[in-house]
């Protein structure tokens, strides 16, 4: 067989993604971090066949992922029409650990898709835009990954202040402040077990949420507003709007119908402590959550020391098993051939 292997890594959201229509369309634009150790390393083996997909996580035979690459490889056609008539072995492995609750479809679609650009550039098929095609075949498999193709932020749907923002692919963003392009995510693993609610049938209960519409028309000023405060490096501002982004995103989940929560005891708990903490010393610390009960501390390098003393003495004891993973933002994938 031959083979090609990309690394990718996750993202975290600062304007939220949250429903969607057709075939994998965002309702609204979001733009996000790039991360940097959080990442899937996936190499990608092919040869002449029949379509046959076999997936092996940390060297071990897994099944129960074909369906979703299956799927991917279906949704993808259009872009790699060769894809039916080729056997794959997809060797995939994350940087973090599988039960620490952090989703791995941003990375891990992101890194199959690069991989199978590879392959079509090697088949020496046209290509218009490497990167751009890669975005837009991650965005098949799942809409976030979209995002994970560029660093060190990217941008993935319509927006009329991010010029060639599109529906369909990832555009890179670096149009900030220097102070936000090594900026620090350290993830508090909260709770690490499997998401009781997907993220997509959580896309799917926007479809007739009460509040669906005007959160759209919210996510599109957020974004504007988020990119002046990250243009003139105004942390007040960017912090405010996206821990209001984190709050919205759980405040739709807990209104739809049927509703739920995500979030444990010790999110909140967490959150205070934060709130309390930049009250009482002014530090830029700041929050953000995804699709679960993790909590994503957001602060400048430049504080990492205080910031990490304050996660070890206050919030490091509402983690399971005192855990949490430091990270911050990335410049996106690495071919790994
Ligand atoms: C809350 O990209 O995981 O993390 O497109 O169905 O795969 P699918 O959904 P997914 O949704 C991510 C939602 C989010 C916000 C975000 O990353 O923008």
């Amino acid at each position: 067989m031959k083979e090609t292997a990309w690394k990718s890594p996750s993202n975290i959201a600062l304007i939220k993604y949250w429903g969607k229509y057709d075939v994998q369309i965002p309702a609204n634009p979001s733009v996000s971090f790039t991360l940097s150790s959080s990442a899937t390393s996936t190499r990608l083996k092919y040869r002449t066949g029949k379509g046959a997909v076999k997936v092996f996580l940390n060297g071990e035979e897994t099944p129960a992922f074909i369906p979703k690459i299956q799927l991917f490889l279906e949704r993808t056609r259009a872009l790699f029409p060769f894809s039916q008539q080729m056997d794959f072995e997809v060797h995939t492995s994350n940087s973090f650990p599988h039960s620490s609750g952090i989703a791995s479809s941003a990375s891990g679609m992101s890194a199959l898709a690069l991989c199978m650009m590879s392959v079509k550039k090697e088949l020496g098929l046209n290509i218009e835009d490497f990167f751009q095609e890669a975005s837009n075949a991650a965005r098949l498999g799942s809409g976030s990954g979209s995002r994970s193709v560029y660093g060190p932020l990217a941008a993935w749907g319509k927006h009329a202040e991010i010029e060639g923002s599109h529906d369909e692919f990832a555009v890179p963003f670096a149009d900030v402040a220097d102070i936000f392009k090594t900026f620090q995510d350290t993830i508090l693993l909260i709770d690490k077990g499997e998401k009781t609610v997907s993220s997509s049938l959580g896309h799917g209960l926007m479809n007739n949420h009460p509040y669906a519409s005007s959160r759209f028309a919210q996510a599109h000023e957020n974004q504007s507003r988020l990119l002046t405060a990250m243009l003139d490096a105004d942390l007040e501002s960017f912090g405010e709007i996206v821990e209001s982004e984190a709050l919205t995103l759980h405040g739709m989940m807990m209104t739809s119908m049927p509703y739920f929560i995500l979030m444990k005891p010790n999110t909140l708990e967490v959150i205070q402590r934060i709130w309390s903490f930049r009250e009482a010393t002014n530090h830029p610390v700041y929050f953000t959550l995804d699709a679960g009960a993790n909590v994503h501390v957001l602060y400048p390098e430049s504080h990492k020391e205080v910031i990490m003393r304050f996660i070890d003495t206050e919030l490091r004891t509402f983690c399971k098993d005192s855990s949490y993973l430091c990270d911050q933002v990335g410049l996106g994938p690495t071919p790994l051939f």
